[in-house]
C-alpha cells in the first residue's frame, strides 16, 4: 500500500508511525508512506495557503488551488486508489471503514488545519470526508496517524498474530474480554493480595472460551450498549 499524506505540519510524520508494529511495516517496505509539505505549493507573492473565510468568522482556509497544486505532483495509478480529507465534521471511522480502506493500493490522505479547507477542493477533487472520533482535534496530524495505523494492522503479515484480529474489541460487535498475567497472586504495595479468575488457571478451554464470551458481553452491556443493538 502507498500512502500520501498532504499536510501543513510534515514535521509531524512519521511520528507514531515510525515506532512499534506500524514502524516495523514501514522499515520492511510493507507500506510506502509520502509526506507532501503544502507549503511548498503557496500561491501568491506571499506562498500562501490560506485565506480567511467568505461570509467572516473566526480561523482561516486553506484554498482550494492549494490543494489542487499538490494533488498535480502526486501521480496515482489509474485504479484502486482512494482519497480522504480527516475533519471533524466527516462521517466517524468504525473498523468495518478501516477493513475496506485497507483494500486500496494507494491512499491520500489530506490533513485539515485551521478553520478547514475549501469545500470546493474536497467535492471537486473526490476526497471523503472522515473524522476519527465525536471530539475535536486542531488538525487532521494525528488522525491521520490514527486512520494509518488502523489500516496498515489490517495488512496480511503485518501483524505476529493474525489470530488476534478475530478476537479483538469491534471484530464482531463486542468488546474483547480482559486479559490477566503472572504473577497468579499479585501483592500490592498495600499488602493486599488479587488473585486471577480460577477459571482462567484451570486448563478447561470450554470453560474458558465461555467465560471470555459472557465477560465480553458483560463489559460490552455496561460500556458500550449502543454496539449490542448493532448486533
Ligand atoms: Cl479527522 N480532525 C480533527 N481536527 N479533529 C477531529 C478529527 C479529525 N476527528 C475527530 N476530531
Amino acid at each position: 500500500m502507498r500512502i500520501i499524506i498532504l499536510t501543513s505540519y510534515p514535521q509531524m510524520f512519521p511520528g507514531s508511525l515510525g515506532h512499534s508494529v506500524i514502524g516495523n511495516a514501514l522499515s520492511n517496505k510493507k507500506f510506502d508512506l509520502e509526506i507532501v509539505d503544502l507549503h511548498k505549493f503557496g500561491v501568491d507573492q506571499r506562498g500562501s495557503i490560506d485565506d480567511e473565510p467568505f461570509g467572516g468568522g473566526p480561523g482561516m482556509v486553506i484554498r482550494p488551488d492549494v490543494v489542487e497544486n499538490a494533488m498535480n505532483s502526486i501521480s496515482l495509478k489509474k485504479t484502486n486508489f482512494v482519497k480522504v480529507f480527516l475533519t471533524p465534521s466527516g462521517k466517524r471511522l468504525t473498523q468495518e471503514n478501516l477493513k475496506n480502506l485497507s483494500k486500496y493500493n494507494e491512499m491520500v490522505i489530506l490533513c485539515g488545519r485551521f478553520e478547514g479547507v475549501d469545500q470546493r477542493a474536497i467535492e471537486i477533487l473526490g476526497f471523503q470526508e472522515v473524522s476519527i472520533g465525536d471530539y475535536v482535534l486542531s488538525g487532521g496530524e494525528i488522525a491521520a496517524q490514527v486512520l494509518v495505523e488502523g489500516c496498515i494492522r489490517l495488512i496480511p503479515g503485518v501483524l505476529g498474530h493474525p489470530q488476534s484480529l478475530l478476537e479483538e474489541s469491534f471484530s464482531n460487535n463486542l468488546l474483547e474480554y480482559p486479559h490477566y498475567t503472572r504473577p497468579r497472586v499479585w501483592e500490592d504495595k498495600k499488602g493486599n493480595k488479587h488473585e486471577v479468575p480460577e477459571v482462567l488457571v484451570s486448563g478447561h478451554h470450554e470453560k474458558i472460551g465461555k467465560w471470555r464470551k459472557d465477560k465480553s458481553i458483560e463489559r460490552t452491556k455496561n460500556l458500550r450498549p449502543d454496539l449490542l443493538k448493532k448486533g
